[in-house]
């Protein structure tokens, strides 16, 4: 790789990928699976660029042991996947579907005959669609129906699973699902957004307790949540108290409740109108302890005050003069700067960088090669950051890359292409790209080299 001493990472580390069952499984109708939001969401005229959808997406479920063996090739140790809710229940709840379970049976199997690590989240936003008929995350029932969910997951395959995540991004869940309506089931409104906040932490407390009664004792349980550092557009008072409150909607809103059993003063203040009835018990099962905290880390959020933004004045701005991927900008300091705060301001906790990946539009070259150098770039500044982190004391136990395989990106469709595995979608051919061989080779070494003209190297 290098000659230059590379910067070590602990013994024992997790290294792999991450993924989530309807960006990449296809198959949305076998072995008995009901539909899911996403289901209906993308077949839903308008809501996805070019009408694509998840029905083929990159054919996981007929594939996945290829994939495994791709993993296993490149030296991972661990792999990240979700459960599709509506293969085990088809109507979200009530009679089960042994089929859909023996997929993930044999999925899990397979990961452990192969090394992998199987981390497994619960929850990766495909809700049965018929749990939204019945009014979905806005209605309290649903926690109760995800906590059955879990038993039977846990029930099934607690022996075998290495880490479990209760839920993804349940930011992203609430709000682009409720608020802004970009993702599935594509409602307009703060008050169904704000009951879907709590009751998505609330079903993560009542999972998390049915996982301890259900699990061996000592299995790892945690939630994985998006979090991005808040940075002021300006040193206006105005602006940093726009991203003050930014940070409070945007972080804290789980961090708080999930580390110190209560909701943010300023969330309340903006937005405690449109929360639902919280009962005596809500905040103390939200609060109960975690093994470990999932941070998925893209990007930094720059704030300023915008009195056109409703609810909360505070609006995002594209700092010029940066530089961007097709999605966000490149900002690899800020998941130093997130995992030292995490470290300062909360009670400690293992971290695990559960996603961390840049969209590139890859193309294979006549040779057929994928030369995805700006991911390389992406990965390396990022690894070297995590490393700073973890040099200064946060105790973070593995990072995944988003995503092994190209994927369904929600509704950017295929456009964006996250993958260190290019796919074509018509063959589903898979071609590790330039990207891939360079993270197999930061695996191998457990090990990053410094960047190029870094000081003292
Ligand atoms: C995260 C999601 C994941 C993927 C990446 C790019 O917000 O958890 O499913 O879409 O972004």
């Amino acid at each position: 790789m290098t000659d230059t001493p590379l910067l070590p990472f602990p013994s024992n580390f997790l290294w792999g990928t991450a993924s989530s069952a309807y960006q990449i499984e296809g198959s949305p109708t076998a072995d008995g699976k009901g539909p899911s939001i996403w289901d209906t969401f993308s077949h839903t005229p308008g809501k996805i660029e070019r009408q694509e959808t998840g029905d083929r997406a990159a054919e996981h479920y007929l594939r996945y042991q290829d994939d495994i063996r791709l993993m296993k090739e490149m030296g991972l140790n661990a792999y990240r996947f979700s459960i599709a809710w509506s293969r085990i229940f088809p109507q979200g709840n009530g009679s089960l579907n042994p089929a859909g379970l023996d997929f993930y049976d044999r999925l899990i199997d397979e990961l452990l005959a192969n090394g992998l690590a199987p981390v497994l989240t619960l929850f990766h936003w495909d809700l049965p669609q018929a749990l939204q008929d019945q009014g979905g995350w806005p209605n309290r029932q649903t926690t109760d129906a995800f906590a059955d969910y879990a038993a039977v997951i846990a029930r099934r395959l607690g022996d075998r699973v290495a880490y479990w995540i209760t839920h993804n991004e349940p930011w992203v869940a609430a709000m682009a699902g409720h608020f802004t309506g970009e993702h599935a089931p594509g409602i307009q409104d703060p008050f169904a957004a704000l009951q879907s906040v709590h009751h998505l932490l609330l079903s993560h407390g009542k999972a998390l307790q049915a996982l301890r009664s259900e699990l061996p004792a000592g299995k790892p349980i945690g939630i994985t949540l998006n979090l991005s550092p808040v940075h002021p557009a300006s040193n206006t008072p105005e602006d940093q108290a726009a991203a003050h409150l930014f940070d409070a909607v945007l972080n804290r809103s789980f961090l708080d409740p999930l580390l110190y059993g209560c909701y943010p003063q300023e969330l309340l203040e903006a937005l405690g109108s449109f929360f639902p009835p919280i009962e005596p018990d809500d905040l103390r099962l939200i609060s109960a302890p975690l093994d470990f905290l999932g941070v998925n880390y893209y990007t930094r959020a720059v704030i300023h005050h915008d009195p056109q933004t409703p609810l909360i004045q505070a609006s995002q701005v594209q700092p010029i003069g940066n530089e961007y991927s097709q999605m966000w900008e490149i900002y690899p300091a800020g998941l130093f700067e997130l995992l030292l705060r995490l470290q300062r301001d909360y009670p400690p906790l293992p971290l695990f960088i559960t996603e961390n990946g840049v969209p590139v539009p890859d193309g294979v070259d006549a040779d057929g090669r994928v030369r995805d150098e700006r991911r390389i770039r992406y990965l390396h500044q990022h690894l070297v950051q995590l490393q700073r982190a973890i040099q200064q004391g946060v105790p973070v136990i593995g990072y995944l890359v988003w995503s092994l395989l190209d994927n369904f990106e929600w509704a950017y469709g295929y456009r964006m292409r996250f993958g260190l595995c290019y796919v074509d979608f018509e063959t589903q051919q898979r071609i590790l790209k330039d990207s891939g061989r360079w993270f197999a080779e930061i695996v191998r070494h457990n090990g990053v080299p410094p960047l190029p003209g870094a000081q003292g190297t």
